[in-house]
């Protein structure tokens, strides 16, 4: 009640002050007053276009300073803290600005003068003037219906929408707009709307209209206006945004929703303006195909498969045309795209290029890790990862004696023997092969193309003939004549099977072998041949049971100056005696006793036994200077007979042989043979040699004359002694 009276008081005391006075308010506050506190005293004519200034408050005696005095900024009101006492001070100048930040002012200065009433002066003859006053209010302040205003609307602004009224005299009127839009009222209460408006941006306004006093005090409550924008179709539908392409697999099955084009429009929801419906652009049916690839539901905007299939990697844009207006003529519409790739998926197995390879033959001999044969196999699929194969044998390997290698990304694989082929254990495999793929398959399992047979025919292998030699050489003057042996080819193991020997390609026939001793001989005289020069000819040796048994070794001859001793079958024969089982003796050969140069130069002589191995087994023969040779028995026992052992001897690039005549006989208790050869000095000359035949010859006259005169006589010999043992002994 006390509130009430003192607002009344206030209201009343500027209309009682003189016009003539209208910078100063005056303002009178009671002493001591009990009520509540903040107390309202005035409301400042604050300007309220410029809110966001400071109001700035200052007094005398540093009031506002002590916080007694303070303005509302909000209401604009001038408000008292605490009560005040006449005694203390009974008028306080207050003046109050509103300044910016940077302290340039507004509003104001507005002296304000705030006097403190003697408690006792308040009378009741002040109530009256409340009664009077609230006597006042017109009951037609009512509220109106609300306005319909359409958007975009092109008028002269600002543009009539409305008139209110206060029955009350002296009325200022004051709008609100609730969200603040661009209204505006005047003096007489009519109403603008001073712009264009947009329903998209604000739909709906309330209005507030205030009927206020001069001091900006409402009479009563604030008369409400709706203000209702009517929609327009302004607004074209938007397409949603798809960031990436949208990935089908193949062979989805039609009717699968791909996308479902939800296109906005900001008109006025579930009126036409806002109502789309889809148009299916592209891609368009081909001509002659039944059906479409894709098919559209025009209200809701769903996109499917059609029955058209789509093959793996196309890409696809399609093109949706969204009207609204509900697709009528003047609707507005955009063009929405959705890009489309179709995905490939694993429905191809791998299959082999060919399932049935011809039969592949491999010796017996080949080799663990020899390629066999390479199968080729292809996928259907477009996917990298979808062609990745993966082979294996499913049957016919036995104990794993083939195996594959392959790369998983190749499409070939090679079949590889990994263990030794054996004709008796099994003389044909056949594989089965099968081509998997390494991703797991969808649809349809995989077809007969994916296993390939593979036959392989074991061929027997005998090896071949081994001889003694890999390759065999001589070295011969080219003045060696014809029947000359050269060497002998022979089997390395002397109890295998025999040999059947041929000469491949003596093209210039100076050559022919014994086809069963394997024993080379000089066919011709070496005419055309020239000392340094070589010659290769190839030997075959044929199994003589299985002629595909064989095996063919070169032998190379090195033609040598022509000698110019006598041939070589010419050399004396000079006959020596040596006993068995062996003895510490041997035989002297010369070299250069029958060469004719042998004045000429110190080069040493070289010889060797004849190529003849029964020669090389029995006899061995050592160098003794560089002029003889030593010959002993190679062997423990040697069979008691006339041995002739061919030396070759070489000297200055020349060749000759010597055949050594030598008669083995059995060792008497001496150890000798009956007839003491080995006390010979030397070499016997050729005088010598015709003296011992001459007088052998007339030993054996007078044995025949003896013979013929005493028939009787009869004598034993001894066979283990040399035949010319006695005449010798006789002669001597
Ligand atoms: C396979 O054959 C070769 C030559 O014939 C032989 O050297 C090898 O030892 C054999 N391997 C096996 C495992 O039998
Ligand atoms: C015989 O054949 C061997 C091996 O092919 C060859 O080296 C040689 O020169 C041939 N000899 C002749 C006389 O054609
Ligand atoms: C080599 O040895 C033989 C036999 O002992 C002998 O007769 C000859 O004089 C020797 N020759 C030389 C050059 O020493």
């Amino acid at each position: 009640m006390v509130l009430t009276w003192l607002w009344l008081l206030c209201l009343s005391v500027p209309q009682a002050l003189p016009e003539a006075q209208p910078a100063e308010l005056y303002v009178e506050v009671p002493e001591n007053y009990g009520g509540n506190f903040p107390l309202y005293l005035t409301k400042l004519q604050l300007p309220r276009e410029e809110a966001e200034g400071q109001i700035m408050l200052s007094g005398n005696s540093g009031v506002a300073a002590e916080g007694l005095f303070a303005v509302d900024p909000e209401s604009g009101f001038l408000l008292v803290t605490r009560a005040l006492d006449r005694e203390e001070q009974a008028n306080y100048r207050l003046q109050v600005t509103l300044e910016t930040e940077d302290g340039r002012v507004i509003w104001g200065p507005q002296p304000v003068l705030v006097h403190v009433k003697d408690e006792n002066d308040q009378s009741a003859g002040n109530q009256a003037w409340a009664s009077l006053e609230v006597g006042l209010i017109d009951s037609t302040w009512l509220s109106y219906p609300p306005v319909h205003l359409a958007e975009n609307l092109k008028v002269p602004y600002p543009h009539h929408i409305e008139q209110v009224h206060w029955s009350g005299g002296n009325v200022h009127y004051h709008l609100e707009s609730q969200p603040p839009g661009p209204f505006a009222v005047d003096a007489e209460g009519n109403l603008y709307v001073t712009r264009e408006l947009d329903r998209e941006a604000q739909a709906e306004y309330l209005l507030q209209v205030r009927a206020q006093n001069t001091r900006g005090e409402d009479y009563t409550e604030p008369l409400e206006l709706q203000v209702v924008v009517m929609d327009e179709n302004d607004n074209v539908p938007v397409c949603p945004s798809h960031e990436a392409s949208i990935n089908i697999p193949e062979l989805t099955p039609p009717g699968t929703e791909v996308t479902r084009l939800l296109a906005e429009d900001m008109d006025a929801p579930g009126s036409p303006n806002s109502h789309i419906v889809y148009r299916l652009l592209s891609p368009e049916p081909e001509e002659g195909t039944e059906g479409s690839a894709f098919e559209l539901d025009s209200t809701s905007g769903s996109v499917t498969l059609g029955p058209l299939p789509l093959h793996a990697g196309q890409n696809i844009l399609i093109q949706v045309l969204a009207i609204d207006l509900g697709g009528a003529e003047g609707g507005l519409s955009s063009t929405c795209e959705v890009a489309v790739t179709i995905t490939d998926i694993n429905d191809h197995a791998p299959e082999f290029i060919t399932s049935q390879i011809e039969p592949i033959s491999l010796p017996e001999d080949t080799e663990p890790g020899t390629l066999v044969a390479t199968l080729m196999a292809t996928d259907a699929d477009l996917e990298p990862a979808f062609r990745l194969m993966d082979f294996a044998i499913e049957a016919g390997n036995m104990d794993g004696t083939f195996g594959l290698d392959w790369e998983p990304d190749s499409g070939h694989v090679q079949l590889q023997l990994l263990r030794n082929l054996s004709y008796e254990a099994a003389p044909i495999h056949k594989l089965l092969v099968v081509v998997r793929s390494v991703a797991e398959l969808v649809g349809p399992g995989p077809g007969p193309g994916a296993t390939a047979t593979v036959t392989l025919l074991v061929e027997k292998v005998v090896p071949p003939p081994k001889l003694d030699q890999k390759s065999y050489e001589a070295s011969v003057p080219v003045s060696t004549p014809a029947g000359s042996l050269l060497l002998t080819i022979q089997p390395s193991d002397p109890i295998s099977s025999a040999l059947r020997f041929s000469l491949v390609n003596d093209s210039e026939g100076w050559l022919c072998i014994k086809e069963v001793s394997g024993e080379v001989h000089t066919a011709r005289s070496l005419q055309g041949a020239r000392p340094g020069d070589m010659y290769t000819v190839l030997v075959e040796a044929q199994d003589a049971d299985e002629p595909t048994r064989s095996t063919s070794v070169t032998l190379v001859i090195h033609f040598l100056k022509a000698s110019s001793a006598p041939a070589p079958t010419l050399t004396p024969v000079l006959t020596r005696h040596l006993c068995t089982p062996r003895q510490n003796h041997g035989v002297v050969v010369s070299g250069p006793t029958e060469d004719p140069d042998q004045t000429s130069g110190h080069s040493p002589y070289s010889f060797a036994l004849g190529p003849n191995p029964t020669v090389q087994r029995d006899w061995r023969l050592h160098a003794l200077n560089g002029s003889h040779a030593y010959l002993t028995l190679g062997l423990h026992w040697v069979e008691p007979r006339e041995h002739v052992i061919p030396v070759v001897v070489s000297h200055n690039g020349r060749m000759w042989q010597l055949l050594v005549r030598v008669i083995v006989c059995r060792c008497n208790v001496e150890r000798q043979c009956m007839r003491k050869v080995g006390r010979m000095k030397g070499m016997p000359t050729k005088l010598s040699a015709v003296g011992i035949l001459v007088g052998t010859l007339v030993a054996i006259g007078i044995f025949l004359i003896l013979i013929f005169t005493h028939l009787t006589l009869a004598r034993k010999k001894d066979l283990d002694q040399p035949v010319d043992s006695v005449p010798l002994k006789a002669a001597v």
